[in-house]
Formats: structure tokens, sequence, C-alpha cells
């Protein structure tokens, strides 16, 4: 499957004039200004941007977690819909994993499931063969605090795939991997997403990650964050890792680069300024 499933539906995600600002102790900060985007059903789409942008927060929102300013629109599937409305409609991997300390391994990637009423038995049946896959597989009865930090982004990452939802959202869910367990799990995800037809929003800050797994890249601007740039990224699939080194990915890469290292300065100046 390469790209939207089906063009007569309409988009599994419309946004329009999105915006969010914090009202804190220290005044008011603009987070996010005016974003617009449309995601298609089954579409892969990445968000790099500058630490502090706003991805997090866009996040939050689609999940439900955090209202946007008054004007905002959000429409599932054709639907509008509201933050208490949007829990539990997306299945969202944040950005810190969010364990629970006293539950083990195979109970914290079930909770979902069970929080929607599934019976542990059946939840466990459906959890068994995704230990091996995310190369947890003997770990099953350990708790988060004996895990590495590899290792506890994977559980978090396998508890998302188990939530199944129309809309995924993964926020820099292979950080704290190394190099091969990072492409190993790049090459997972897509696999997975191709045969389960899923339709992923994922951040990054790894550009090549970004690349290699999108259909299309947003690139944010600094804070308050707006989209900068819409790449698509017209490279065939499967794709395979050589594909990094070939003069189409580079070509893609020096433009997302390009794009990012100009809001990289604005967000450093940004932080100097305090
Ligand atoms: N609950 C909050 N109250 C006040 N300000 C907040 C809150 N959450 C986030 N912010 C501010 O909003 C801005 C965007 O934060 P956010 O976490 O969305 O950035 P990000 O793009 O995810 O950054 P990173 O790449 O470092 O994860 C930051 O300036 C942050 O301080
Ligand atoms: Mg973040």
């Amino acid at each position: 499957m390469d790209g939207p499933a089906d063009s007569a539906a309409p988009p599994m995600l419309q946004l329009t004039n999105l915006s969010k600002t914090f009202d804190s102790g220290h005044g008011r900060l603009v987070a996010l200004e005016r974003i617009g985007i449309e995601i298609g059903c089954g579409e892969f789409v990445t968000v790099v941007g500058p630490s502090g942008c706003g991805k997090s927060t866009l996040f939050n929102i689609l999940a439900g977690l955090a209202e946007p300013d008054t004007g905002a629109k959000i429409l599932y599937n054709g639907e509008p819909r509201m933050a208490p409305e949007l829990l539990g409609k997306v299945a969202f991997m944040p950005q810190r994993d969010l364990l629970l300390p006293w539950r083990r391994v195979v109970d914290n990637a079930i909770l979902p499931l069970q929080v929607e009423g599934i019976p542990r038995a059946e939840a466990l049946k459906r959890a068994q063969p995704l230990f091996v896959e995310f190369g947890l597989s003997g770990f099953e009865r350990h708790y988060p605090q004996q895990l590495s930090g590899g290792m506890r982004q994977r559980v978090a990452l396998m508890r998302t795939f188990l939530f199944e939802r129309d809309l995924t959202l993964l926020d820099e869910p292979f950080g704290a991997l190394d190099a091969l367990t990072r492409s190993l799990m790049q090459r997972w995800l897509l696999d997975i997403w191709q045969r389960h037809q899923r339709t992923i929003l994922f951040i990054t800050h790894d550009v090549d990650e970004a690349i290699f797994l999108g259909d299309r890249v947003l690139v944010m601007t600094a804070r308050p964050g707006r989209i900068k740039l819409v790449l698509d990224v017209p490279l065939a699939r499967p794709r395979p890792p050589e594909m990094l080194t070939s003069p189409e990915f580079i070509a893609l890469k020096r433009q997302v680069l390009a794009a990012i290292e100009e809001e990289s300065i604005k967000s450093f100046q940004q932080v100097a300024e305090g």
C-alpha cells in the first residue's frame, strides 16, 4: 500500500486554525499558531521541528489531553471532535514512557485493553506474540525499573500497538534506542503499518528517520509552532536501508535540513533571550 487508501473517504484527520496559548505564572506563551493539516487514511506522516516548537503539545491536543484555543477545528473522519470526546479515540505513545512501576511489563502492556473491559486472559493472548517481535521475550514478568531505557520504550510502543485505533500518535518512540535497534524497529514499524493499514503521526528529531518512514514530512517553525514545510516523500516502498544513501534521499534530506536549520537557530536565540 502506498499513501492514502481510499481517496473517496474524508481525510482521517483535518485540523484548521489550531492554536494553543499557555497562561502560566510567567505570562502568556503561544505554543502553536494556526496549524492546518490533513492526514489521509493509511498515511504515515512524520513531524520534525526544533525543541519547544509545540510538537508534543499538538499530540496532547489530538489525544484529548489538552484543549486548543477557541476557533480551532478538529475533524476525525469528517466529524468535528473536541477535547474530552477525543480521549481514547487515538492510540498515543507520549514522549515519556509513563510505565506504571508497580505493574509488571506484561501488565503494563495490556493496561489499555483492560481499561476497555477486555478480560486479562484475552488481553494476554493478544499480547503474547508481540513480546518476541519487540525483543522483550523473557522480560514479561519484570518490573519497568529492571529494564533499560530502550526496553522501556519498546514496552510503551508495544502497549500503543495493542491499543488498535484508526490513528496512532508516536512522540519520539525511538529516541532512547541505540542505532541498530532503532533501525530494526523502524523496519518493523513500517511492516506493521503496511500489514495493519494504520494511520500514523510520528514525531522525531532524526531527519533520516523522518524521511525513511514518512509518506510526508511536516517541518514546524520555532515557537510559536506553525507548519513551515510539507514535503512529499516519493520514495518507493518497501524501502531498503541502502535507500538512506541514494541521491533521491539525500536531495530530500537537504531540503528538510535547510528548513530545520533556520528554525533551530531561531529557537536557540529564543532560549538565550529567555
Ligand atoms: N502545560 C504547559 N504549561 C505551560 N507551558 C507549556 C506547557 N506544556 C508545554 N508548554 C510550553 O509549550 C512549548 C512547546 O512545548 P512542547 O513540549 O510541545 O515542545 P516540543 O516541540 O514537543 O519540544 P521537544 O522537541 O523538546 O520535545 C514550550 O515552550 C513549553 O515550555
Ligand atoms: Mg516533545
